[in-house]
């Protein structure tokens, strides 16, 4: 059994959270859950957005699924980030059927430094302006990049590009690159590449195809990786996966959309495929494949889907359909 810590958060959180754990009922697995408060309101109750009783739930599971947090979501997310030390950000840019993708067949996966770069958060203010201190370390750098080559390997993809600014920012994404080219080293049978950071921007629109595992640094991995959300449309169906030494956080990443909350009418797809990715962590295969079909034929159908993709089932309704799929298997 598989010891998982559940945090529904706030708003559509708690909504795609009672989704997503209505469809993992359908696969062939024992999950022990432990639900833990984190978010808004739990602060109006307590003080506090992320008691440490959640975080210690969260370090002794295997894994995590979070559903999302409002205003705290810096508080709550970023903070369990830095707390279990989760160094990888990993977000599929995915194509799928019924929905509003720019390209109807891109299948490529971003992997961002979680920890430093420019997010570290040390800035001052100077008489002129103000100056932010841009940290990329040969630890963080090496580890990121081994993560990159080692799920390029486990997922059978064939190429590693390293995305950077090497030829203006020379000494941070210098070292990044050239730590990149030496981790490739030891994985001779995958293809290395690397991009600047502002041509892979233009790329991921006109040539998109050109990619298959994009490791990067904290910044550049969260612009690309909502530029990549842009290709293959919209919030209600991307996820993220946080995963370090230790454990994983699995969450969409959208918020907690406030104007769905409470409605029924949030599309609980992003965080079903979350709950993919931490089936795939845990080495499920099997079963997160088995998810990931059952919602592909029920986003291909087209009939029992939420506004967002053109029709007019509610959260659950979508949820039991896709669980329907896979029972009748
Ligand atoms: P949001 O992701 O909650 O919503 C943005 C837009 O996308 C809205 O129009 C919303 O209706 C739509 N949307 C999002 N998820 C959807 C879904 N599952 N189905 C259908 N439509 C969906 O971002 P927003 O509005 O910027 O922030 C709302 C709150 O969420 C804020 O308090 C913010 O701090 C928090 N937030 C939390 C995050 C987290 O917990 N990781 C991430 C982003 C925002
Ligand atoms: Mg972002």
């Amino acid at each position: 059994m598989y010891k998982i810590a559940v945090i529904p958060g706030d708003g559509i959180g708690k909504e795609v959270m009672e989704a997503a754990l209505h469809v993992l009922e359908a696969v062939d697995i024992e999950f022990g859950y432990t639900f833990a408060d984190a978010g808004d309101e739990y602060q109006e109750v307590s003080g506090v957005a992320l008691p440490q009783e959640t975080i210690d739930i969260v370090k002794n599971s295997q894994a995590c699924l979070f559903g999302a947090a409002g205003e705290s979501a810096a508080d709550v997310i970023v903070k369990l980030r830095q707390e279990l030390d989760l160094y990888v950000n990993l977000r599929p840019v995915k194509s799928y059927p019924g929905t509003k993708c720019v390209y109807d067949d891109l299948d490529f996966v971003i992997v961002r430094e979680n920890t430093e770069g420019l997010y570290i958060g040390i800035e001052e203010e100077t008489e002129e302006g103000a100056t932010a201190l841009r940290v990329i370390t040969r630890k963080a750098s090496e580890r990121i990049c081994k993560f990159a080559f080692d799920y390029a390997k486990k997922t059978g993809r064939s190429k590693v590009t390293a995305v950077h600014k090497a030829n203006v920012l020379k000494k941070t994404d210098g070292l990044f690159r050239g730590t990149f080219f030496k981790v490739a080293e030891e994985y001779g049978d995958i293809e290395t590449d690397d991009r600047y950071v502002d041509a892979t921007a233009m790329f991921f629109i006109t040539n998109p195809h050109m990619f298959d595992v994009i490791v990067t640094t904290n910044l550049f991995g969260d612009i690309l990786s909502d530029e990549g959300a842009g290709l293959v449309g919209g919030l209600g169906l991307i996820p993220s996966a946080n995963i370090g030494e230790n454990t994983g956080i699995f969450e969409p990443v959208h918020g907690s959309a406030p104007g769905h909350a409470g409605k029924g009418t949030a599309n609980p797809s992003a965080m079903i495929l979350s709950a993919v990715l931490m089936l795939d962590y845990l080495e499920e295969h099997d079963a997160a494949q088995t998810v990931e079909n059952a919602l592909i034929e029920v986003l291909g159908e087209s009939k029992v889907v939420t506004q967002d993709l053109g029709g007019n089932a509610s959260t659950m309704e979508m949820a039991r359909e896709i669980r329907n799929k896979i029972e009748n298997k």
